[in-house]
């Protein structure tokens, strides 16, 4: 079965072609456009996604050295994102299934980051067992994921603020540095002691998350610090960084280790952008090689938003049966 997958979500328009989960192309367009602004710009967004949403997929059929009557189904990322940027890749793969005569599959972008551990290069890729516990950790969402199947999945705790990718952004923001923050810090962090500062961490029930009282304790540190010392942050931007980051990692550690353990659960998996992180690696590594857990970290380049997570996450809905309306319109906030 041969899936086009379709992502459009935030500030990527990518393309994938996949025969049966084996991938055959993943080509990703990353607006530049943004980094300006400090942040993404929403109708900038939309328009760089009309400009490189032929072209992309274009290209992802001929790197697959296929044509376009071989496709038997298109998956596109229905939601979450930005309403104008999902309109695009839903647009268009509705366009493309009618023409085609195919039909389509919608699919829950955070479904796609944690399925991506189904993506294989070849046959001899390893896969997670289920159920497996997914650590998801992005610029839009920090969540828990209990993963029964493929289309069984149920989240045991997320955010009640920010989410793990904002703290490392805006904390870099405050730090002066440019978007995105998140792998300047990874990279600072290398160079610096992460016990020289120590700033708040939250105490809240269960196996929800909250960053927002970091992100305070940061600025305020900082701003205490600037009064005395003008250079603060040049002189101490490693120290900095590596504190931030190993408090942004204790506190992902704390709830995830806790629900491994209230589950008994022996497998898991990291998704999302901050999971490209090197410490956030690591941390999971060993926690999980002390416990005898076997872990899955994604390759760097499947973190990030990519259509071939869409086109896995679609493959298993389309041999589930389940597809959708040519009607069917995103939704930014809606899971679906
Ligand atoms: O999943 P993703 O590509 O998309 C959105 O959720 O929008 O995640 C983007 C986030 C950003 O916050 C970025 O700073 C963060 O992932 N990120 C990292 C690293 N690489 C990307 N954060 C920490 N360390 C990294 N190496």
């Amino acid at each position: 079965m041969i899936i086009l997958g379709i992502e459009s979500s935030c500030d990527d328009t990518s393309a994938a072609i996949i025969k049966d989960c084996i991938l055959m192309s993943n080509v990703i367009a990353s607006q530049r456009v943004h980094e300006a602004y400090g942040g993404v710009v929403p109708e900038l967004a939309s328009r760089a996604h009309q400009q490189n949403i032929v072209p992309v997929v274009s290209e992802a059929i001929r790197q697959a050295g296929i044509s376009k009557s071989d496709i038997d189904a298109i998956a596109f990322t229905r939601g979450p994102g930005l309403p104008g940027s999902l309109h695009v890749g839903t647009s268009f793969s509705k366009g493309l299934a009618l023409a085609l005569g195919i039909p389509l599959v919608d699919v829950n972008h955070l479904h796609g980051h944690v399925l991506a551990h189904f993506i294989k290069e070849d046959e001899s890729t390893p896969v997670p067992e289920f159920p497996f516990l997914c650590l998801l950790i992005s610029g839009g969402n920090s969540q828990i994921i209990r993963v029964d199947s493929p289309c069984e999945m149920e989240i045991l705790g997320q955010t009640i603020d920010d989410a793990a990718g904002e703290a490392f952004d805006k904390c870099a923001k405050v730090m002066g540095l440019p978007y995105p923050g998140g792998p300047i810090i990874d990279r600072l962090a290398q160079e610096g002691d992460p016990t020289r500062f120590k700033f708040a961490k939250p105490h809240i029930e269960g196996y929800n998350y909250s960053f927002s009282g970091l992100k305070t304790s940061f600025l305020y540190t900082l701003r205490d610090e600037l009064k005395n010392n003008p250079n603060f942050i040049e002189e101490n931007k490693a120290h900095l960084a590596a504190s931030l980051q190993k408090t942004i990692i204790d506190i992902l550690m704390d709830k995830f280790g806790k629900a491994i353990k209230d589950t008994g659960i022996k497998t898991v998996a990291i998704g999302g952008g901050v999971s490209a992180n090197s410490g956030v690696r690591a941390a999971v590594q060993q926690y999980c090689d002390r416990r005898g857990i076997k872990a899955f970290i994604p390759k760097r380049s499947f973190t990030t938003d990519n259509a071939a997570m869409i086109a896995v996450a679609g493959y298993f809905k389309f041999s589930n049966g389940e597809t959708c309306d040519i009607t069917a319109p995103p939704f930014a906030r809606v899971v679906i």
